[in-house]
């Protein structure tokens, strides 16, 4: 029996096999179900003690040989199946597609770092809400432009349900429920009834900020987004404030930061004046802490609002606002 275990076993080692239908044929004979290696299991159990020893080790190498031998048998046969395939196997991979983040979801990921660095938490609120939070609260006449509906979507009259035009609903919300100090940014998207161009569309996308608290300055508004110009637009930016009107600030600013392409020499980005605007701000309207809860007397706040699409373009110097909601991959793989 030991001579036909060695035979088998050198039979094993000289096998090789070109077609699948060999190496099927060398798995029946030493693998399969009826192997020839269990059949001399079967017949060890009778052999007498005195050959056991020597004959016991010979049949384990011949059944871990026979195990190992078919694996290298169908390695060797699909390896060659490749390299004789119609295949190139020197061609580069074809790579799956990656997603990559909306670039308007990037800046306001990055404008939402910077504030809440300086302590400032996020609030959300709905995009369709009533007229009250919307305008009314804010100190918005009766006859303001801005409520008639070339501006807004209402989407109900009396009372009047509409698109918010502004995050600063939300400022109204936190106002009514939470008492000062407060110290937050509204990061959301907004509705204008505007005709679509290169500068204008339908909607787009907001940051708002509010603090209320005792003894809030203008000075603490200067400061506040000085801080966010450097870390947005670099270390050197400069701001400007330039005197302006909102319904819900007294006084209002319009907040400019010195050009960050020509460093305020004069491009094509800062239409040569050196300064690109980026925020409307002001001090809240005394009437509009009133109309929310808040003692005026007692506290006084800043708030200021910008856009996103507006940041984003200066930043990556674009010129046309529709590349951010048209979905093209070309445009979007960029970022
Ligand atoms: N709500 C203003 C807008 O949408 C932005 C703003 C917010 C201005 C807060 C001043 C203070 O244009």
């Amino acid at each position: 029996m030991l001579d036909k275990v060695k035979s088998l076993i050198s039979e094993i080692k000289d096998t090789s096999a070109k077609t699948n239908e060999e190496i099927e044929q060398f798995r029946l004979k030493f693998i399969g179900r009826n192997n020839i290696i269990n059949d001399l299991f079967g017949e060890f159990k009778s052999v007498p003690a005195d050959q056991k020893r020597e004959l016991g080790p010979a049949l384990n190498q011949l059944k871990v040989l026979a195990a190992a031998k078919l694996k290298e048998l169908s390695a060797s046969l699909n390896s060659k199946d490749v390299s004789s395939a119609d295949v190139d196997v020197t061609l580069p991979g074809i790579h799956a597609m990656e997603g990559s983040i909306h670039p308007i979801s990037q800046t306001r990921s990055r404008i939402i770092e910077i504030f809440e660095r300086q302590g400032f938490n996020v609030e959300d609120g709905p995009e369709i809400d009533n007229d009250w939070n919307n305008f009314t609260a804010l100190n918005f006449p009766e006859n303001h432009p801005a409520r008639e509906m070339q501006d807004t979507y209402f989407i109900e009259k009396d009372p009047d349900i509409l698109l918010r035009t502004h995050t600063s609903n939300v400022q109204t919300r936190l106002m009514k429920a939470k008492k000062p100090p407060i110290r937050s940014i509204m990061p959301g998207r907004v509705y204008r009834n505007e005709a679509i161009s290169a500068r204008a569309h339908c909607f787009f996308h907001q940051v708002e900020g509010l603090v209320v608290g005792e003894n809030i300055s203008f000075k603490d508004l200067k400061n506040t987004l000085y801080h966010f110009s450097k870390e947005m637009f670099g270390k050197d930016t400069k701001i400007r404030l330039r005197p302006s009107y909102f319904p819900f600030t007294e006084p209002s600013a319009e907040i400019d930061i010195s050009c960050f392409i020509c460093g305020g020499s004069g491009c094509k980005i800062c239409k040569q004046t050196g300064w690109v605007e980026i925020a409307g701000s002001g001090m809240v309207d005394p009437n509009v802490l009133e109309n929310c809860g808040i003692d005026s007397t007692k506290y006084s706040g800043f708030a200021f609002g910008m856009g996103i699409e507006r940041v984003t373009m200066l930043k990556y110097q674009l010129d046309d606002l529709r590349l951010f909601s048209e979905n093209d991959i070309r445009f979007l793989k960029q970022f």
